[in-house]
């Protein structure tokens, strides 16, 4: 049996679900890949709790001063990052995430702030030490995206991507088709039922899709752009005569990241995109995500869905540990 101490920075609602979620696998884990797995630390904003010897769901409320040892104290060999997402710093997750792939520690990020920051550098910087760096909670989460690219599609030449990546703003757009709101009610009334963020700006704007295309075409496409090489929109701007103008014509209207190679040039984005009954993306309602990816050998390839809980994420974070632990 081989010992895997899994160390968690960032411990709300996500770095919870995954502990959970982890301890609760330890069997499968064992069983399947011979692997011990013990979650020997847990880091909050100002405090930690660490056990070399693993810590039980009980020991990680009561937490110490967090010092700048934290992986070192923790023993880890795995870091899964789950702390706040800043796309202009990169966030605590960039510091976290550049000194565990420095000292040759895998990495699963859920968080997104690092890799749109820096993902060449940090892609590098795993290559440079041996290191493996999964993100596919970063990237869609429990939507199969970079998984699909890197495993399913693996040898096909990708023509074209299309994804509704934000549910958020898919949530908005299907609320204004179907009950006649107009986005700043059906806002209000997504932030009471709490699932739109108090500052909604990065899914309205088109930011978060953006964010995640960025992700996508860094990690699995090996483009090496930052935010400035796309184009990104949203639906800030959408009115009611847009609304009944699409709905007259039997189109539904969807936020879509996309990126498309005419003539060896890539273009990429977010914009707004209208789809026939006939489309699968017309049948992409609510907060239901989806990704199109066209290839040249296996053609096209529709997936979606539903689940955007903490639990979902986990399991997606829990998904890349479980390919690192099989590459042994
Ligand atoms: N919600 C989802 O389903 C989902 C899906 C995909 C990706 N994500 C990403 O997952 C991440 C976590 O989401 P969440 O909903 O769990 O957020 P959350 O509940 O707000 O938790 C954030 C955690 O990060 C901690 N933190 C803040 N600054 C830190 C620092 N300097 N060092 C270490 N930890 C620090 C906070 O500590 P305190 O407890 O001390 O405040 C808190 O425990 C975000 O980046 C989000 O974008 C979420």
């Amino acid at each position: 049996m081989k010992r895997w101490n899994v160390a968690i920075t960032g411990f709300g609602g996500v770095g919870r679900a995954v502990a959970d979620l982890m301890l609760a696998r330890r069997a499968r884990y064992a069983e399947r890949y011979g692997a011990d797995i013990r979650l020997t630390g847990v880091r909050r904003s100002r405090t930690a709790s660490v056990d070399p010897n693993g810590l039980a769901p009980g020991d990680w409320d009561a937490g110490v001063p967090a010092g700048d040892d934290f992986l070192d104290t923790a023993q880890a060999h795995v870091l899964i990052e789950a702390g706040p997402s800043d796309f202009r710093t990169g966030g605590p997750g960039y510091g976290y995430m550049k000194a565990a792939l420095s000292a040759g520690l895998h990495v699963v990020a859920i968080s997104k702030g690092a890799l749109v920051h820096d993902g060449p550098g940090l892609r590098a910087l795993a290559a440079r030490h041996g290191a493996r760096l999964k993100i596919s909670g970063a990237a869609g989460a429990a939507l199969p995206t970079i998984d699909l690219i890197q495993h399913n599609l693996a040898g096909c030449h990708i023509l074209s991507i299309e994804g509704v990546l934000n549910a958020t703003s898919n949530h908005l757009l299907t609320e204004m088709m179907d009950r006649d709101v107009n986005l700043a009610d059906a806002l209000t009334r997504a932030q009471d039922a709490g699932f739109a963020e108090f500052d909604p700006r990065l899914d309205v704007e088109g930011w978060d899709a953006a964010s995640k295309l960025l992700i996508l075409l860094n990690f699995g496409l090996g483009a090496s752009l930052t935010m400035a090489d796309l184009s990104v929109g949203g639906i800030q701007h959408v009115t009611p005569a847009d609304i009944h103008g699409w709905r007259a014509a039997g189109l539904s209207p969807r936020l879509v990241a996309h990126v498309a190679w005419t003539d060896g040039t890539l273009r990429a984005g977010v914009e707004l995109r209208t789809y026939p009954a006939t489309d699968p993306f017309a049948l992409v309602r609510g907060t239901t995500k989806a990704i199109r990816i066209v290839t040249d050998a296996m053609g096209e390839i529709v997936a979606t869905s539903h689940a955007a809980e903490p639990g979902a994420t986990a399991a997606a974070a829990l998904k890349d540990l479980e390919h690192i632990l099989a590459a042994g």
